[in-house]
């Protein structure tokens, strides 16, 4: 329903819509926390079947207002949503309060890269509102502001996201290395609990460099950036999951030997973790990859998504199997002057 001002007008309102991503050389660790630089680059892989789509709409209230899935947002969750909306209204130079309507089509918060797609559909419906032409790489910027994965979002297919080193921040942005179309891969997602977890990734990685291994981390990322793009070039399955599963258990591993040490999966997890090894037996190729929560994301071959989701659901500890395949970036879905 279009809200309607005391005027009696339609509100000016924007709408977009982005779809989280999995990440297969993952971003952990922070060289700056103000400006959301990473210690590391990484790649992604976009979703198609999961989406967030996020409403601006110009408030005649004193502040924000911020709503989820119909809630009105509190708590650790409201900080960061409202501290994105600052950085976007600094950099665009906005004057205005908004009231935010973000609605998902999966649970949010639990390791599905929520923050990704809610991030990436903020960025480009509020660049809407203030009909602001900006390039898909300053978008990504604005976006890593607000989340570092909400930068890649703002691509489809895979995408990587460099580091850069520049101090302001102004050569870490994401870019598409493959279409959607250019390599549809299976993108399997088991989900092991549908409650929020208990400790975000932006917390988490606020003691990533407390483990003895985050130098190590760091020091071999460019050898698994290489060999993923490469793969990706290739369109090599074998390859590309080979490395998105050596990555994400490095990753895993600097977590649970930080301080103080943080366990993201549940025994459906690691059950998961031990079916798509299974598979792999069986000759299929079936790769897992875990980001900061309990799900379990699988790539394999289009073909092989029935019998690597069937798999999966026979799995003790999984709740509930999607299948998906490489999505589109973010996009405006309408504007109301
Ligand atoms: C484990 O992008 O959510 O999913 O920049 O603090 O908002 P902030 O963190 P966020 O971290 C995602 C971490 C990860 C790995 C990844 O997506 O690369």
């Amino acid at each position: 329903m279009p809200q309607m001002t005391a005027l009696g007008g339609e509100a000016r309102s924007a709408r977009g819509r982005a779809h989280p991503n999995v990440a297969l050389v993952k971003y952990w660790g922070k060289r700056d926390a103000r400006l959301n630089l990473p210690s590391v680059g990484s790649i992604s892989v976009t979703l198609d079947g999961l989406w967030t789509e996020v409403r601006v709409r110009e408030s005649e209230a004193d502040g924000d207002t911020y709503w989820v899935n119909g809630q009105p947002v509190i708590g650790e969750a409201a900080a960061q949503l409202f501290q994105n909306l600052e950085v976007l209204r600094a950099e665009l130079g906005l004057g205005v309060r908004f009231c935010v309507e973000a609605t998902s089509n999966f649970p949010v918060a639990s390791g599905l890269a929520s923050s990704a797609s809610t991030g990436a559909a903020l960025t480009v419906a509020v660049a809407a509102f203030c009909t602001r032409e900006l390039s898909a790489r300053e978008l990504s910027i604005l976006a890593r502001r607000g989340s570092g994965s909400a930068a890649r979002s703002i691509f489809g297919g895979f995408v990587e996201w460099h580091s850069g080193t520049a101090s302001d921040g102004s050569d870490s942005f994401a870019e598409q290395l493959a279409s959607p179309e250019a390599w549809p891969l299976g993108i399997v997602v088991a989900i092991t609990d549908r409650q929020p977890k208990a400790v975000g990734s932006r917390a988490g990685m606020r003691h990533a460099q407390t483990s003895p291994f985050f130098a190590a981390w760091v020091t071999t990322q460019d050898a698994d950036l290489a060999a993923a793009r490469q793969a990706i070039a290739q369109r090599d399955l074998e390859h590309l999951g080979t490395v998105a599963e050596h990555n994400c258990l490095k990753m895993h591993g600097v977590a649970l030997t930080a301080q103080p040490s943080l366990l993201y999966w549940k025994p459906g997890t690691l059950a998961a973790m031990d079916t798509v090894r299974g598979l792999r037996r069986r000759g299929i190729l079936a790769y897992f990859t875990i980001d900061a929560g309990p799900q379990v994301k699988v790539l394999c071959h289009l073909r092989d998504c029935p019998t690597v989701a069937d798999a999966l659901r026979d799995t003790p500890g999984v709740l509930e199997v999607m299948c998906s395949q490489p999505g589109p970036g973010a996009r405006v879905l309408e504007v109301v002057a």
